[in-house]
């Protein structure tokens, strides 16, 4: 996989998952279990003596699976984490020895970055993802949001903090790249080799991540004219107000009265999710779903709306991207 590759499809996994195992063996259970739950990637950081050869062993002994070396601190740390096999290189902070040697490597360097000056280093190098660490104790999203407006060509991994509770608000925002943390690998999991309890909490990341919600039925018409009465008559019932469109008719945010015969042989549902491309990624790799290209559309080189090729129950289903 080339370095843009990798860097990639770790922003379209989106979660880090960050370990320090004691024992090499247990990475490769917690990289199953991870892949188990949907996460394709495991940081594994250079807290502990057996990291190098943690990363040797999940690189052998798993597939179609990103392995990162994490808190690399010097070029040393970087060239044994490549030996044995490393796809990517996470840095705390900002070493230009490092980054110099994964540049000229060709390695996927992720350096940490909390300042404007740190992310023009960055940039002067021609990285375009870097790490804000510690992301909670800088001021959380919010912080991450007034370093990124400046720089629009760099996106953020962001770790520190990171956690169930405001997985969601990071997960929204455009210049988040990926999230990461420790909760994802917790260290009593590990030790009690609860691979299951590892799977599970992966699964509900990967589904705060994605946040799918249904948020409107759509129904087909033959007409511009039937369209109006099915939507004068629901508008009634319910006393929703109507938003009308050029294709189609919104009464209230939950019904969509197209104008036409739209896609699905009764109509359509609507899917919000936090990021239609991250729901893309997971929903082919992980579902065998397949989408329809005619359907895409853009906005600002990125797609807002996207149906699925299958149908469910005479329904077709598109993905939005919440607002
Ligand atoms: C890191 O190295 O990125 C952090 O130690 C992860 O922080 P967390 O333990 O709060 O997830």
């Amino acid at each position: 996989m080339s370095l843009l590759d990798v860097l990639e499809s770790l922003g379209n996994i989106g979660l880090v998952p960050l370990a320090a195992v004691d024992r090499a063996e247990d990475a490769v259970d917690l990289a199953k279990a991870l892949k188990a739950g949907g996460i394709g990637t495991v940081e594994i950081t250079f807290r502990t003596e057996c990291a190098a050869e943690a990363i040797r062993q999940v690189k052998r002994k798993t597939s179609d699976f990103l392995v990162g070396a994490g808190t690399v601190i010097n070029p040393d740390q970087a060239k044994k984490a490549v030996r044995a096999g490393a796809d990517y290189i996470v840095m705390p902070g900002f070493d230009e020895k490092v980054v110099d040697w994964c540049i000229e490597n060709h390695v996927p360097v992720i350096p940490g970055c909390i300042t404007p000056s740190e992310i023009m280093k960055a940039i002067s190098k021609g990285l375009s993802v870097v790490k804000f660490f510690p992301a909670e104790s800088c001021g959380g999203v919010k912080a991450c949001a007034s370093l990124a407006a400046p720089f629009g060509s760099v996106k953020f991994l962001v770790t520190g903090g990171v956690s169930p509770g405001n997985l969601s608000e990071y997960a929204k925002k455009d210049f988040i790249h990926s999230m990461g943390g420790s909760w994802l690998c917790s260290k009593e999991a590990v030790k009690a080799k609860n691979w299951n309890k590892i799977t599970e909490t992966a699964k509900e990341a990967v589904a705060q991540l994605l946040g799918f919600e249904v948020v409107h039925v759509g129904i087909n018409t033959r007409s511009p004219d039937e369209a109006a009465e099915i939507s004068k008559n629901l508008a009634s019932t319910f006393g929703f107000p109507c938003f009308v469109n050029s294709a189609s008719t919104f009464v209230g945010t939950g019904f969509e009265i197209n104008h036409s015969e739209g896609l699905g042989s009764n109509g359509h549902v609507a899917i919000d999710t936090n990021s239609v491309s991250r729901s893309e990624y997971y929903l082919t790799a992980h579902a065998g779903v397949t989408f329809d290209e005619t359907s895409r559309v853009k906005s600002g080189g990125k797609t807002t709306v996207v149906y699925l090729q299958k149908e469910f129950g005479g329904f077709a289903v598109h993905l939005r991207q919440r607002k």
